[in-house]
């Protein structure tokens, strides 16, 4: 048994999936299978026509929210991911549940070679998206 060097600091999530790269390459396939699978239509519908500007503001987010650079949260100052959501009009269980399928189903085909990173990471996406929909319809405030 080795001992943990004390210095050392915890692994960024970011570090641990490798970056921006692989966090792009998912953010993709999640918009891919959102837009071509039937079983994904209703949360389809809820975004506009041209998906290419939340390919790049989810990949954004995501390379915040796993401890990389903040250049979202510098775009939008004060704002919040989980409020701007719950105001969102049609956010209920169906379809919070259709986009935590589709990005299980694009974590695993994209992270192949790591299956508990991909499954802690989608339960937290489960967390807040039932978090969105169990408080559905709430004011835009915290
Ligand atoms: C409950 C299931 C969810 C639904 C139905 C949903 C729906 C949407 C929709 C419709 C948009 C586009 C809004 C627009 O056109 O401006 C959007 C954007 C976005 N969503 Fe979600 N979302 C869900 C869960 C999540 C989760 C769990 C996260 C974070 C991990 C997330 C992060 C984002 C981000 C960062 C954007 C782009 C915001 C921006 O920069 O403009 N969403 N979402």
């Amino acid at each position: 048994m080795s001992e943990a060097d004390p210095a050392a600091k915890p692994q960024r999530p970011f570090d641990r999936i490798g970056g921006r790269e692989p966090i792009a390459r998912m953010v993709d396939r999640f918009y891919d299978l959102m837009d071509s699978e039937p079983d994904f239509a209703e949360l389809r519908a809820m975004h506009g026509p041209d998906l290419a500007p939340m390919r790049e503001a989810l990949t954004d987010f995501l390379i915040a929210w796993m401890g990389g650079p903040r250049d979202w949260f510098e775009k939008h100052p004060g704002a919040c991911v989980m409020s701007a959501h719950r105001a969102m009009p049609g956010m209920n269980y169906a379809v919070a549940t259709q986009w935590v399928v589709a990005m299980q189903q694009a974590a695993k085909e994209t992270i192949p070679a790591d299956p508990d990173f991909v499954d802690s990471m989608v339960s937290a996406f489960a967390g807040m998206s039932k978090s969105m929909a169990a408080n559905a319809g709430q004011a835009d405030n915290h």
